[in-house]
This record gives structure tokens, C-alpha cells and sequence, in this order.
């Protein structure tokens, strides 16, 4: 029996992969290769010494995802295909509802149809909007501010109501913080298209020269140096929670929720400094205006996954920094082109 990688070539679909396969599991990819590239197959099988069967198929068409149910036997899926920009969300809401919500339906019409109900959910911390307090617990209220939160959203809903059709299933949520790092061979990492949204690849950029500086979305939040706060997550560790809730999916029908998180927070500015300590010299930044929509803090309570799936992250942001820094200087251009 297979495992189903929706997202499989993606940055973190990729690191769950080669978790799967040095713990000896069988694997299947999907992807339609909108946001990744067919080199990381080769790069999985340098790190893992395994080769992956891969569709290039889309979950918008059916038959595509019916051709992979057909020719493998697969007992569960973890799903990872998606889009994920805020911005872009914002600019393309029809775009992000039809990929996301449709890609997901589709997904789950054909696990049903060949009796497979087993699904693990790449959620976000972003559906719980700006939170009233921190650490998060999964039981806080939920909301979103932009399309693409609005589609996590919905999919945990759309996942809750077949569970409550049908009491086979077994759906098991993971609401991720802020994924970072890569895997420690600097075989696979983050590559994001254009210039990078998010802190950490910037920071990355910034410290092998590809830009000057790093601009820090503003000094005045409700934070110990006034700079934003998140909970940073290493990509392996992400990875590894995976495998822990396929176990637990495999045990027990229903819907569960996890944090997928450290527990700590750190500021841009921390973050900032740790990259420093990694690659042993400064990283310039400006202060600058806020970025619409940031929250002040985020950051998990992870105790649920560490009593429920047994999971725990262990790397700290150093290592984080570290890998993400490695990564960067073996692969200034990404996967290039
Ligand atoms: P990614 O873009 O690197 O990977 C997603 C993969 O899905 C890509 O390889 C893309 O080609 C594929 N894909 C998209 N639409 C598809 C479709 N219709 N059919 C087939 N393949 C399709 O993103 P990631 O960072 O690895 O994120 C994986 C998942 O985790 C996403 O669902 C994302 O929303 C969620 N998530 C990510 C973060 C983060 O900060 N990276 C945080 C919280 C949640
Ligand atoms: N930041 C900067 N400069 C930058 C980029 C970011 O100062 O160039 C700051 C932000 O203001 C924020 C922090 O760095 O305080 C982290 O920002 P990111 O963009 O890296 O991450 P977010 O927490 O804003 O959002 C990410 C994903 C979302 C996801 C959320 C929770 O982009 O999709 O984590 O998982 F929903």
C-alpha cells in the first residue's frame, strides 16, 4: 500500500517525502509542477538512494487523479497541493477558490470512490486570524482575512462535514506555523518565484548578496523589540509530524486539529540575528512601514500533537538558520531553471 504526496515536489512535500522513504514507506507524488520542478525528484533519490513514481497531473482534472487511484494502491494521502501566496490571494481570489477548494473536492471524490479515507490536511495558522492571546490553542476561534486563509478554512470544513457523512474517515488537521530551514544535505529547500514574500528566504537573499538589505515590516507592534513575532518551524520537524499523524490516522477515525509549531516565538530581529550566527557575518536592515494585515504575535500551543501523535519539533532556530543558510549558498538560484 502507498502513500499519496499531493504537493510532493514542493518545499515542504518534498522534506516529507524523503521522511517517508528513509522510514521505509511507499510513496506516490501528484503535482502539477505550478510552484516546483522535476529536478527535486532527483535530488529526493540522491538524499533517500530511492526512486519516486510521479504523475505530473493536476487536481482540477479528475481523470488525472483517477489514472493515480487506478494504477497504485493507495491507503492515504497527505495533502499538500495547493497555492499558498496572501498577496496573490488577494489579487486572484478566483483563481485561489478553484485550485484550492475544486483541487480539493476532486481529491476527495476519487480517495472515496476507491475506498481510501485516510487524508492528512496542510492547514495553517493563519485560520486563526489575529488571536486574542498567545500561545494558540486549537480550540481558539477561527478567521481569516484573506482567500487563501479563507480556503484553509473551508477545506477544514468541507473535511469535517464528509467525516460527518461518513464516520470511515479519518481526517487529521495540521495547522502549521511558520515552516523554515531545509533539509541538512542543501539537496532541497525553499524556492520561492520571484522576489520572496515571506522573512526567511529574504533574509537568506540579503545574506549571500542578492539584495542589499532586509526591510522590516515595521518596530511598533506589542512585542518585546517591537518587531513581528512568529513561531518558526524547521521544515524536517514539519516533516516529521507527518508521519506521526498517517500512524495516528491509521488508528483512529474522526476529525483532529494540531498545532503544528515550537511553542516559542522570535522577532524578525531574532531572526535576523541568528542568520548572522550562521553565516558569521552582519545582515543589513531598514525599518520600515508595516505590512497590512501582519499580526503582532503568533505563536503555538503544541502540547495537543505532543500528547495525542507523540510529535515534538527538536530543532532549534539556529539549526533552522543554519540549513536555510546552507541552502542558500549551495543553491543561490533555487533549483534554477
Ligand atoms: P509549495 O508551493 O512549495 O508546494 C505546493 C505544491 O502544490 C507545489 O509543488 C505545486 O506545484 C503543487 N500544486 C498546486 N496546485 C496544484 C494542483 N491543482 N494540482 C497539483 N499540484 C498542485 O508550498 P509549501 O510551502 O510546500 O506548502 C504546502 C502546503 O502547506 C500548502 O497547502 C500550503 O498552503 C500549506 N502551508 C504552507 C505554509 C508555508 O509557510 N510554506 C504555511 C502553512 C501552510
Ligand atoms: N517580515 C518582514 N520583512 C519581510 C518579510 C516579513 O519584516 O521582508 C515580517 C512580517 O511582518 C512578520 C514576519 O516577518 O512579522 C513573518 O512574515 P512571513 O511573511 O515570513 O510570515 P507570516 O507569518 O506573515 O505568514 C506565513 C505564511 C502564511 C501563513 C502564516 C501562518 O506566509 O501563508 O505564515 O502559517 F498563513
Amino acid at each position: 500500500m502507498a502513500i499519496l504526496v499531493t504537493g510532493g515536489t514542493g518545499f515542504i512535500g518534498s522534506h516529507t517525502v524523503v521522511q517517508l522513504l528513509n522510514d521505509g514507506r511507499e510513496v506516490v507524488i501528484l503535482d502539477n509542477l505550478c510552484n516546483s520542478k522535476e529536478c527535486v525528484l532527483d535530488r529526493i533519490k540522491t538524499i533517500t538512494g530511492k526512486s519516486v513514481k510521479f504523475y505530473k497531473a493536476d487536481l482540477l482534472n479528475i481523470e488525472e487523479i483517477e489514472k493515480v487511484f487506478e494504477e497504485n494502491e493507495i491507503d492515504s494521502v497527505i495533502h499538500f497541493a495547493g497555492l499558498k501566496a496572501v498577496g496573490e490571494s488577494v489579487a486572484k481570489p478566483m483563481w485561489y477558490y478553484h485550485n484550492n477548494i475544486t483541487g480539493t473536492l476532486n481529491l476527495c471524490k476519487v480517495m472515496s470512490e476507491h475506498n481510501c479515507k485516510r487524508i492528512v490536511f496542510s492547514s495553517s495558522a493563519t485560520v486563526y486570524g489575529k488571536p486574542e492571546s498567545v500561545p494558540i490553542n486549537e480550540d481558539f476561534p477561527l478567521s481569516t482575512t484573506n482567500p487563501y486563509g479563507e480556503t484553509k478554512l473551508m477545506i477544514e470544513r468541507i473535511l469535517s462535514d464528509i467525516f460527518v457523512s461518513d464516520n470511515e474517515w479519518s481526517v487529521s488537521i495540521l495547522r502549521y506555523f511558520n515552516p523554515i530551514g531545509a533539509h541538512e544535505s542543501g539537496l532541497i529547500g525553499e524556492d520561492p518565484k520571484g522576489i520572496p514574500n515571506n522573512l526567511l528566504p529574504y533574509v537568506a537573499r540579503v545574506a549571500f548578496g542578492k539584495y542589499d538589505h532586509v526591510n522590516v515590516f515595521g518596530n511598533d507592534y506589542a512585542t518585546p523589540d517591537g518587531t513581528g513575532v512568529r513561531d518558526y518551524i524547521h521544515v524536517v520537524d514539519l516533516a516529521n509530524a507527518h508521519l506521526k499523524a498517517l500512524d495516528r490516522a491509521a488508528l483512529v477515525k474522526g476529525v483532529e486539529r494540531f498545532n503544528i509549531g515550537t511553542g516559542k516565538g522570535y522577532s524578525v530581529l531574532d531572526i535576523i540575528h541568528a542568520f548572522e550566527k550562521a553565516i558569521g557575518h552582519e545582515i543589513k536592515y531598514v525599518i520600515c512601514e508595516r505590512r497590512p494585515g501582519d499580526i503582532d504575535e503568533c505563536y503555538a500551543n503544541p502540547t495537543k500533537a505532543a500528547e495525542i501523535l507523540g510529535w515534538k519539533a527538536i530543532y532549534d532556530i539556529d539549526k533552522m538558520c543554519l540549513d536555510a543558510a546552507n541552502w542558500q549558498k549551495k543553491n543561490p538560484d533555487g533549483y534554477g531553471e
